[in-house]
């Protein structure tokens, strides 16, 4: 016998036969809720256009807005709550659903995504074991073939859904580790004689997740090897070769490429399948960090690289990019999934799940990081099945399109200047007068900064920098379906008439 009370609970009192929890709520108060609720935001939406993107409030003015209570005692109304909430967050938020949101890579979120997100929590099935969540971890395993799909991966492709690009990225990592380690690295990490130094290849565009993850998993961020890029922001594969080479003749082990699809800072692809050829040459793992531009690879007419992802031994994707899903969505998407098992399955006493499904792959706590998951699929599915792939390429058709269009107005522009525009991206600074050669880089990076500053604070447009060659730029990325082209083409005056009046 092992029972013992470890606290002392005032049984006569809390052992009534209904039980009334404060959380709990009536039907009826549920649906007024709710319904008013969906009015509210319905309205947002329609209000959108005409509210500043960014509320311009310093954090000390929100902190003060949110009072500074300590956590209650007692509790607040439902009702009372929505409305007090509803209105700080309509009033005091920066909008990435606004038709002049470009900043980041922080898309619109589908309406039937935020529609989804209700629902999935309605139901809150646990997709971490399929036995707890039989018809969402289905749409699950569907959502990663259709995305596969989708892209030219593969069929049969392994994969999960997590919280964004850094996670998504996170999980071909560790996978590719455990595939490429020559000890048994998930028993003994690094201690012990046979481990080497594991090497990661990433080209100087690659995203900050790669430090993280060295960072994370044991293999030190001292091992990552930042190649150069050439005049196209590209990796330089001259050098990563060279770098493989001399790493093998110091008794390394390099163990993985990773190619960006899509940078954060310009929109561009490295050469896929040049990277391929040279992960099979030296037997190394080829990763793709997809997040933003990865989707791209759906359309007909997407860069030359972007038509080889199937190369890849592991995609990290983002729904919550160019798939416009509610934050959060990343995806991640494992040729084999036999490898995705390798590098994260346990099996726990306490778990009892059929053997017959873990074949087919939907005991999802055992392909990733996470045991207990929520239901991120159904957002992303729903707007699959909504638009449709042709759907999606319209979409993503139109982003790229404005994007040229926002280009060209740009270089027409006197006092604009262009630096990039691939994809979706297009980055330009603000010159006085039009002449970069009149002033200093560092004036000019100093102006372009406030002019930053002041386009947040005013809210007319929400756009985010990026620095190049040492030049700090405006960078406009649209993965924004509520984007129309007079939005866009607004840009050029709004940037300079801050300038202007900054100078
Ligand atoms: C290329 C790239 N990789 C990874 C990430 C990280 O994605 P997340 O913010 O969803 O974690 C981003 C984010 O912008 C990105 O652009």
């Amino acid at each position: 016998m092992f029972i013992h009370f470890s606290m002392q609970i005032n049984q006569s009192f809390h052992t009534k036969n209904t039980r009334n929890a404060p959380v709990a709520m009536g039907s009826d108060e549920f649906k007024s809720i709710g319904y008013q609720l969906i009015d509210q935001i319905a309205e947002l939406f329609e209000s959108l256009p005409n509210r500043p993107v960014s509320p311009g409030n310093s954090p000390k003015e929100i902190k003060n807005l949110l009072g500074n209570h300590g956590m209650p005692d007692t509790g607040t109304s439902a009702s009372e709550l929505f409305a007090e909430v509803s209105q700080k967050l309509f009033n005091h938020s920066t909008f990435n659903g606004h038709p002049r949101f470009w900043g980041y890579i922080t898309a619109s979120a589908t309406p039937i995504g935020i529609l989804s997100e209700l629902l999935a929590a309605a139901i809150n099935p646990n997709t971490g074991g399929w036995e707890l969540s039989p018809m969402a971890s289905e749409i699950e395993v569907q959502t990663i073939q259709w995305i596969s799909e989708l892209i030219g991966y593969h069929p049969g492709t392994g994969g999960l859904l997590v919280s964004g690009g850094n996670m998504a990225n996170f999980v071909g990592f560790v996978a590719a580790r455990c595939a490429k380690a020559n000890w048994d690295v998930r028993k003994t990490g690094f201690s012990t004689p046979e481990a080497k130094k594991m090497i990661a290849y990433v080209s100087q565009e690659t995203h900050t997740w790669i430090q993280k993850a060295t960072d994370l998993f044991g293999v030190g961020t001292d091992q990552i090897r930042w190649i150069e890029t050439d005049e196209n922001f590209q990796i330089d594969t001259t050098k990563l070769t060279e770098a493989i080479e001399r790493d093998l003749s110091a008794g390394n082990l390099p163990f993985m490429v990773v190619g960006t699809a899509g940078s954060v800072s310009t929109g561009v692809v490295d050469p896929i399948e040049k990277l391929s050829e040279i992960c099979q040459k030296f037997n190394l793992w080829l990763h793709l960090d997809g997040a933003y531009g990865g989707f791209a690879a759906m359309l007909p007419e997407a860069p030359d690289p972007l038509k080889v992802i199937h190369l890849a031994d592991s995609i990290a994707l983002d729904p919550h990019k160019w798939l416009y899903a509610p934050l959060e969505a990343g995806c991640v998407l494992v040729k084999n999934p036999r490898h995705l098992l390798d590098a994260f399955s346990y099996h726990p006493d306490y778990y009892h799940f059929d053997d017959a499904v873990e074949e087919n792959g939907a005991n999802f706590y055992e392909y990733g990081m996470q045991n207990s998951r929520g239901f991120r699929a159904l957002k992303v599915w729903m707007a699959l099945r909504q638009a449709g792939k042709n759907g999606y390429i319209q979409m993503l058709r139109d982003d790229i399109a404005y994007t040229q269009k926002l280009t060209e107005a740009i270089l027409q522009h006197p006092e604009l200047e262009p630096f990039t525009s691939r994809l979706s991206i297009a980055t330009f600074r603000f010159v006085p007068g039009g002449d970069a050669s009149q002033f200093s880089q560092e004036y000019l990076n100093d102006l372009n900064e406030k002019i930053l500053t002041s386009l947040k604070k005013e809210g007319k447009v929400f756009v985010s920098n990026a620095v190049i060659n040492g030049n700090f730029l405006l960078r406009s990325c649209i993965v924004n379906f509520r984007t129309q082209l007079s939005d866009i083409l607004a840009l050029p005056e709004i940037v300079t008439e801050v300038g202007r009046r900054l100078v």
